[in-house]
């Protein structure tokens, strides 16, 4: 059912199958918890292709490779001709003659797509500027860890409403059953056709979907979810972005408006908190302040749960590597 496929955004997959790799991913950690061997692609070659920065991707894509057998090789924007000198094309067929499968970040969704149709290798999207795949697949299968279900949770997603994450979450709950409001500011909330594709699938799935300006939509969060002001990319736009989503930062106040105590948050991270010891200090002498999107209290605090999602990155990406290019039995979970 998997074999061969490529995982290049959401929509390609069914419920089923997504539940399937989120419950084969909690299979894997386990394994990786207990010491036990599961090098399902012993002997394979895998290039990690990245335009843009990465830790957690290439961190897990990397580890992932090596728990199961096969060989990564990063090919950064700085090592090879992509993107320069060459074509997506032409860069798709010279590692598909020698690589088994191939995961790509970068900035255009075609450039994903054209890799995984000129390649003839399973092509795994570590993020686009549209979508952000294999990270659905570590939030969900950690909100399933925390709540035995994502079915019918409430998911909120707060901030920049229009960016890879949003579109990303916004789809996949609504392919999975889970309650999704996108709370953003009118201009900055999801284009139409992402909005039309979630539409679609919840109609099946039975998932509610809330589009909204209005902070009070957070009463009743199982989960309160935000990302960066400012994605990769757009790095000339932080002065405007502030401006606009500090109304949405994710604080204490936020927080006891879903009157939920059980509520925890997630993010995909990289965070905007803490930036006093990152590199983001000139946007903090800009703007004088020290946390963005979150504050550290709510990054801090017992409910945050994103370096349990960051770990999940690891088994997730495993579980479509293996599912995908698999040569050996794949145990049922
Ligand atoms: N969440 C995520 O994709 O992180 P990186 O940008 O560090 O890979
Ligand atoms: N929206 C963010 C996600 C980072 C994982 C970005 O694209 O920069």
């Amino acid at each position: 059912m998997f074999q061969g496929r490529s995982l290049l955004k959401e929509v390609d997959f069914t419920q089923a199958e997504l539940a399937y790799l989120i419950d084969f991913a909690i299979h894997l950690k386990a394994l990786k918890k207990q010491h036990l061997p599961h090098q399902y692609l012993a002997g394979k070659n895998i290039a990690l292709l990245f335009e843009k920065t990465s830790t957690r991707t290439r961190a897990a894509f990397t580890v992932a490779a090596n728990d199961l057998g096969a060989h990564p090789e990063f090919l950064g924007p700085n090592d090879v001709q992509f993107g320069k000198k060459e074509s997506t094309a032409d860069t798709a067929k010279v590692l598909g003659s020698m690589f088994d499968g191939i995961q790509f970040r970068g900035f255009k969704q075609t450039d994903v797509e054209i890799l995984a149709a000129e390649s003839g290798v399973p092509v795994w999207n570590g993020l686009t500027d549209t979508w952000h795949p294999t990270q659905m697949l570590a939030d969900f299968m950690t909100i399933k860890e925390i709540f035995g279900d994502y079915t019918g949770k409430n998911l909120v997603y707060v901030g920049d409403g229009r960016n890879n994450m949003a579109n990303s979450l916004l789809v996949t709950s609504a392919i999975l059953g889970v309650n999704i409001t996108i709370l953003a500011p009118d201009d900055l909330q999801p284009a139409p056709e992402i909005q039309a594709i979630a539409a679609e699938k919840a109609a099946k799935s039975g998932a509610h979907i809330t589009i909204t300006a209005d902070t009070a939509a957070v009463k009743g969060a199982d989960v309160i979810y935000t990302d960066v002001w400012v994605s990769m990319g757009e790095e000339d736009q932080y002065d405007e972005r502030i401006e606009k989503l500090m109304p949405y930062q994710v604080n204490a106040g936020l927080f006891e408006k879903t009157e939920n105590p059980d509520c925890i948050f997630m993010h995909c991270l990289p965070a905007f908190h803490d930036l006093a010891t990152t590199t983001m200090q000139a946007i903090q002498a800009k703007s004088r302040l020290t946390e963005l999107e979150v504050t550290d209290e709510i990054f801090n605090a017992p409910q945050s749960v994103v370096f349990q999602e960051t770990e999940n990155r690891l088994h997730s990406i495993k579980a479509i590597m293996a599912a995908t290019l698999g040569h050996l039995f794949i145990p049922k979970v």
